[in-house]
């Protein structure tokens, strides 16, 4: 697959450099400097690129990682996203990052997708800590239990198309329903990120459900 990635820190970068190394074709944009991302793109692999965010804009999907505060910038500098899949990894944040500014009856990806007409929004990656997916990248087809990883979208060939790479991250891809579901999902992303923040035992924390048989 050919993926996009606006925004090349923490979770934009780590995600790209994964994908890259799994084999897909990935352009690194949207960084505030031209070295950062040409430097990311080395680091990635041959499969890897710096570019502008109207070159990301032509991959499919397109993975907006931004600040929620910033995501407008996405439409402005991305052009027309409309049919494209956009994965958005984003959680609807406070500046301060202090709380969600959307809720109850909406969520991030439901405003983004609002924003984005035509696109084809797909959720993921936004409930899981940043520092989580290159672990589990490297485990990967070492482990019998790969953690859980949500996917929300509408759409049935964009959320396959998701739910193909997350399962190439390493994580077991697990369809929450449509988009509409976010808004559930959003809060927990919370709490996954206060138990991976807390305690000493590092951020690198995912979960798995479970569902008990009956006795
Ligand atoms: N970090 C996590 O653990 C985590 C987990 C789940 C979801 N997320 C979501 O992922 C999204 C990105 O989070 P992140 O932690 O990766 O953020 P981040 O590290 O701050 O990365 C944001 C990217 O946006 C770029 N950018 C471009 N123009 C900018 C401007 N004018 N001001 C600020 N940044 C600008 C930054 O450029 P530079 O590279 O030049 O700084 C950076 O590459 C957020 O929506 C967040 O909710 C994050």
């Amino acid at each position: 697959m050919r993926i996009g990635i606006l925004g090349a820190c923490q979770t934009g970068g780590r995600l790209g450099t994964i994908l890259a190394r799994a084999g897909h074709e990935v352009v690194f944009s949207h960084a505030r400097s031209r070295d950062k991302l040409e430097r990311l793109a080395r680091e990635a692999g041959p499969t890897a690129r710096a570019g502008t965010p109207a070159e990301a804009a032509g991959a499919d999907p397109v993975l907006p990682a931004v600040h929620w505060s910033r995501l407008d910038d996405v439409p402005e500098q991305a052009g027309d996203l409309a049919g494209r899949i956009v994965l958005t990894c984003s959680l609807a944040m406070s500046e301060d990052d202090s709380h969600l500014v959307i809720g109850h009856t909406s969520s991030g990806p439901e405003a983004l997708a609002a924003r984005l007409p035509g696109a084809k929004v797909v959720a993921a990656f936004n409930t899981v800590p940043g520092e989580l997916p290159f672990p589990v990248f490297e485990a990967s087809g070492r482990t019998a239990l790969p953690p859980d990883l949500i996917r929300r979208g509408d759409g049935p060939a964009a959320k396959a198309r998701v739910a193909e790479l997350i399962a190439e991250v390493g994580f077991k891809p697990v369809g929450l329903g449509k988009l509409r579901t976010a808004r559930h999902m959003e809060p927990s992303g919370l709490v996954i990120s206060l138990l991976a923040c807390g305690g000493d035992g590092g951020p690198e924390l995912g979960c798995r459900f479970l569902r008990v048989p009956r006795e």
